[in-house]
């Protein structure tokens, strides 16, 4: 066996990470991290006070390739993701976005119904055509046995971030305007799947191997509201995805949503589900379909805390998983008090772990 854990001969054409898609059962499951590079990475500090802002470095497509590659090379991951964000296709769209240190993503004007024409007729390439030349980069310097994962927020998790002008303080209020303002927040999410479902492709054309879409505020719904903005939505991109692009496995990663997690992995172009820490990952290896692959899980305070509580909670997902598809990964991503000690300690045990 290689050195990471690794079953198939060096130089075989397909990563390790793409197999599982496949059906492959390795001894030691492909791994990767959620918001793996970031400021918990000293390296990623360094860089980062370099690039200006947080928007200039995801622009310069020479810094956020190397970005992307800094986790990999540290901890010898099986996949990079792309560093950008899920807030650069409302950049995209015309609407201003800063980070404010300590306050997060701030997004001016905030939108309303009267922009949805211009959304529609917005061309977004020409603002995210270093996102696709960071694709086609980094792409270029990982080795064979990598996999590159493009991703995009998911369209309502987009949209709340629009429609609040930043973080969504007040959750019943959008759901109330769900309801009052039906079209309105229907057509927003219709555009932004067309949108997303273009923007993927063009990473897909530019060397991304897989695609993740997060929907991290897709807790909290009543059913017919989380089927209407978040499954149909990522049901439609998923189909739209495998149509023009056959073969390139999409990952869903509604967080919070517990046993309707369900009900995304029976979409057919769903080749992957991502588990949040809340989620009893017994639960999972019982109920979802065996076609899905299942990726994820531990709580990422435990990287925090490390040591045998974070090796504990390991094994219950590596004993859980140990013989189907299964990709090693976080519930949630990585905060930035995370020790990098510890991540390497995690990879280790990960590697190492013999159930
Ligand atoms: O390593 C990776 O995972 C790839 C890059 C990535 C980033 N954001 C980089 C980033 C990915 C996949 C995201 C996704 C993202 N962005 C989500 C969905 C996943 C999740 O975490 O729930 C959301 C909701 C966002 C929106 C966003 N961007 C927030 C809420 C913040 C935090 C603001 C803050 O200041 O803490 C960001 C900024 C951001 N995106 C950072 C990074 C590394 C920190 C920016 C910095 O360096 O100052």
């Amino acid at each position: 066996m290689a050195e990471n854990g690794n079953d198939a001969p060096s130089g075989d054409a397909q990563s390790k990470f793409i197999r599982v898609f496949e059906g492959d059962v390795p001894s030691v499951p492909p791994m990767w991290f959620m918001r793996q590079a970031g400021r918990y990475l000293p390296e990623y500090r360094e860089l980062r006070s370099k690039a200006g802002s947080f928007l200039d470095l995801c622009y310069n497509s020479d810094l956020a390739a190397e970005v992307t590659l800094q986790p990999v090379r540290r901890f010898d991951l099986d996949a990079a993701i792309l560093f950008a964000d899920i807030l650069l296709i409302p950049h995209a769209l015309g609407q201003d976005l800063r980070f404010v240190a300590g306050e997060g993503p701030r997004l001016s004007p905030v939108v309303s119904a009267g922009d949805l024409d211009a959304f529609r007729q917005c061309d977004i390439h020409p603002t995210l055509s270093p996102v696709y030349e960071t694709v086609a980069k980094t792409k270029a310097e990982l080795g064979a046995d990598k996999a590159l994962i493009g991703f995009a927020g998911a369209p309502w998790t987009v949209a709340t971030y629009m429609l609040a002008g930043g973080p969504m303080k007040d959750p019943a209020s959008l759901r109330r305007r769900f309801y009052e303002e039906n079209d309105f927040i229907t057509g927003l999410i219709d555009v932004l799947c067309e949108k997303t479902v273009e923007y993927l492709i063009k990473q897909i054309d530019a060397g991304a191997d897989a695609v993740q879409l997060f929907d991290t505020w897709a807790s909290g719904l009543p059913w017919p509201v989380l089927e209407a903005v978040s499954v149909k939505p990522l049901e439609h991109i998923a189909n739209q995805i495998k149509k023009a692009r056959p073969g390139v496995p999409v990952i869903l990663f509604p967080k919070g949503v517990g046993e309707k997690l369900g009900e995304y992995a029976l979409i057919r172009n769903c080749d992957g589900v991502g588990i949040d820490y809340a989620m009893d990952p017994s639960w999972a290896r019982t109920h979802l379909p065996g076609r899905v692959v299942v990726q994820g899980g531990l709580d990422p305070l435990l990287v925090v805390a490390g040591g045998k509580e974070m090796e504990r909670a390991a094994e219950t997902y590596l004993k859980l998983f140990h013989d189907v598809p299964y990709i090693f990964n976080l519930g949630h991503g990585f905060i930035p008090e995370t020790p990098p000690e510890n991540v390497a300690a995690l990879v280790k045990f990960v590697r190492s772990y013999n159930g």
